[in-house]
C-alpha cells in the first residue's frame, strides 16, 4: 500500500514573517493528518524551515538544484548544499522551469541524478501543455519526459523518486484536470514503469498537481493511481493545505 504524499510548492512566495505564520499554522494542524507532508520552499528560507520543522512530521525541500556538483556556476545551488540543510525532497523539471528557463529533458535527468547522488528524493515533474493535449500527444510527451530519466538513471532509480503529473494547462489556472483525466495519465505512467519493473511500478508514488484545492482533493486523491498532490497556490494557506493533506 502506497502512502500518500502531499507536497507544497511555495514557488517564489513568502517572507520570514509570512513563513512563520504558515509553518506554525501547519504544525498546529498536523495531528489528524495521515498522509506524508512536505514543503518545498525558496532557497533562502531553508534554514528557517529546517529550524521550525525539525522534529516534526513535515519534511522540507527545495524547488530546483544545479546539475553540477560544485565550481564556477554563479548563482547556482548544488545538491550537497541542499543536503546540508537536511532537505528530503527536491522538485526537478517543474513546467515553469522547463518553459521559462528552457530546461530540457536531458538537463532535468541530470538534476534528478544529482539529487539522488546526494541522498535526497527528487519530485520529478512531467506533463503536457494544452496544445499537446489538444493534439493528442499527452502520452507521448509524458513518455518522452520519463524516458530521459529512465535512460540516464535506470528504472530502478524510480524506487527512490516521486513522479508528479502536472498538466501545464491546469497549473495556477484554476482549471483542474478531471479525476478521470488525471487517473488516465497516472495509470499510463504506472503501466509504462510496470513494463520495465513491476515492483518499482507498484511502489511508485505519483502525485497530481494543477489547481488541486480542498474542494477537489478528495475526489482526485480517491483515484487508484493518484498517490498525493503537488500543491502550488493552496499551499500558501495553512487551512487549505491542511484540508488537502487530510484528504490524503
Ligand atoms: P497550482 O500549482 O496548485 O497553483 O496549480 C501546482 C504546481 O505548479 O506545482
Amino acid at each position: 500500500m502506497r502512502r500518500k504524499l502531499v507536497a507544497g510548492n511555495w514557488k517564489m512566495h513568502g517572507s520570514l514573517s509570512e513563513n512563520e505564520a504558515l509553518l506554525s499554522g501547519l504544525l498546529a494542524g498536523m495531528a489528524d493528518v495521515k498522509a506524508g507532508v512536505a514543503v518545498c520552499v525558496p532557497f533562502p528560507y531553508l534554514a528557517q524551515v529546517q529550524s521550525r520543522l525539525q522534529g516534526s512530521s513535515i519534511v522540507w525541500g527545495a524547488q530546483n538544484v544545479s546539475q553540477e556538483a560544485k565550481g564556477a556556476f554563479t548563482g547556482e545551488v548544488s545538491a550537497s548544499m541542499l543536503k546540508d540543510f537536511s532537505c528530503g525532497y527536491v522538485i526537478v523539471g517543474h513546467s515553469e522551469r522547463r518553459a521559462i528557463y528552457g530546461e530540457t529533458d536531458a538537463l532535468v535527468a541530470d538534476k534528478f541524478a544529482a539529487v539522488q547522488a546526494a541522498g535526497m528524493t527528487p519530485i520529478f515533474c512531467v506533463g503536457e501543455t494544452l496544445a499537446e493535449r489538444e493534439a493528442g500527444v499527452t502520452e507521448a510527451v509524458v513518455a518522452r519526459q520519463m524516458d530521459a530519466v529512465i535512460a540516464k538513471c535506470g528504472v530502478a532509480s524510480l524506487a527512490r523518486a516521486v513522479v508528479a503529473y502536472e498538466p501545464v494547462w491546469a497549473i495556477g489556472t484554476g482549471v483542474t484536470a478531471s479525476p478521470a483525466q488525471a487517473q488516465a495519465v497516472h495509470a499510463f505512467i504506472r503501466a509504462k514503469v510496470r513494463a520495465l519493473d513491476a515492483t518499482v511500478a507498484e511502489g511508485l508514488v505519483i502525485q497530481y498537481g494543477g489547481s488541486m484545492k480542498p474542494n477537489n482533493a478528495v475526489e482526485l486523491l480517491g483515484q487508484p493511481d493518484i498517490d498525493g498532490g503537488l500543491i502550488g497556490g493552496a499551499a500558501l494557506n495553512a487551512e487549505d493545505f491542511l484540508a488537502i493533506c487530510r484528504a490524503g
